[in-house]
């Protein structure tokens, strides 16, 4: 019994203890952050509203790369920021995942994705595309001398994608989850073919040259796997913002912009 009133003692003084702290730094808390304040005087960021804020993975030449200064550069960027311009707003880009960016979206921490992002209908189900602006194909990456010739010599190799990208879900879909590893980014998608650890990497075409430029002993083959179109996309609600966007981006198609910054990333053959 007398051991039974000991620890209830015990348990007394902890929980007092507890309670006292916990009151003291709630209290401390609220006079640091001044969180007496009515609501009223709660300032909201000015600079908020004029701030575009695009989600992209920058891992994408020549769509979204970081350059050698350690900025964001490429096709997406370069758009982004003339249709920013027009609208009277700085671009702020956050790279993440791609397979983050739609969640992203809906969820409103960043504005709209700019990501080489194809549209399809599953993907319309939870954002809203704006206007088309680009076209990208599906293309295979093999390693020189592979046997691999045509999509048709696919069947039981083991591909490289990108997780999340229309890649990944046509070889998912063709070949089966078992024969698809998927990567962050194409880069180490592509570093994984170097190394056999796969037969193939299935890419967006553009990405594919930059990557097999960069590496020796690679080769993209000559068969288009689909042709899809790149837009920009928006949270089902912002449907302002996308209407912005979209007389913005007809503008910029308009006076040869467009054309322009893709003709600077993407030199005609
Ligand atoms: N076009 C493909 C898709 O939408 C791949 C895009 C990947 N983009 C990137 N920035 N990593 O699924």
């Amino acid at each position: 019994m007398k051991k039974f009133i000991a620890i209830l003692a015990v348990l007394a003084l902890v929980v007092a203890c507890f309670a006292a702290c916990g009151g003291k730094t709630d209290k401390d808390a609220a006079n640091v952050s001044g969180s007496d304040a009515t609501p009223a005087e709660v300032v909201e960021n000015p600079a908020a509203a004029d701030t575009l804020v695009m989600g992209t993975n920058a891992a994408f030449p020549p769509y979204e790369f970081v350059a050698e200064d350690g900025s964001y550069a490429g096709i997406d960027v370069e758009i982004a920021t003339a249709i920013a311009e027009k609208l009277g707003m700085t671009l702020e880009i956050k790279d993440m995942e791609f397979d983050s960016l739609i969640p992203a979206v809906s969820g409103g921490s960043i504005d709209m994705a700019m990501a080489g992002m194809t549209v399809t209908p599953e993907r319309q189900e939870e954002v809203n595309f704006s206007e088309t602006y680009a076209t990208g194909v599906q293309a295979i990456i093999v390693k020189e001398g592979s046997e691999i010739a045509s999509a048709d010599d696919l069947e039981g190799k083991k591909i490289g994608v990108q997780a999340g990208t229309t890649g990944d879900i046509y070889a998912t879909d063709d070949y089966g989850q078992e024969n698809v590893s998927q990567y962050s980014n194409g880069s180490l998608a592509v570093q994984a073919l170097l190394n056999d650890q796969v037969d193939c990497v299935i890419i967006d075409n553009e990405p594919a040259k930059s990557f097999v430029a960069a590496n020796e002993g690679l080769q993209i083959l000559d068969t288009e796997y689909t042709v899809e179109d790149y837009a920009a996309a928006f949270a089902k609600g912002n449907t302002e913002l996308l209407e912005q966007f979209n007389a913005a981006l007809a503008e910029l198609k308009a006076d040869g912009t467009i054309d322009a910054i893709i003709a600077k990333y993407i030199p005609a053959e």
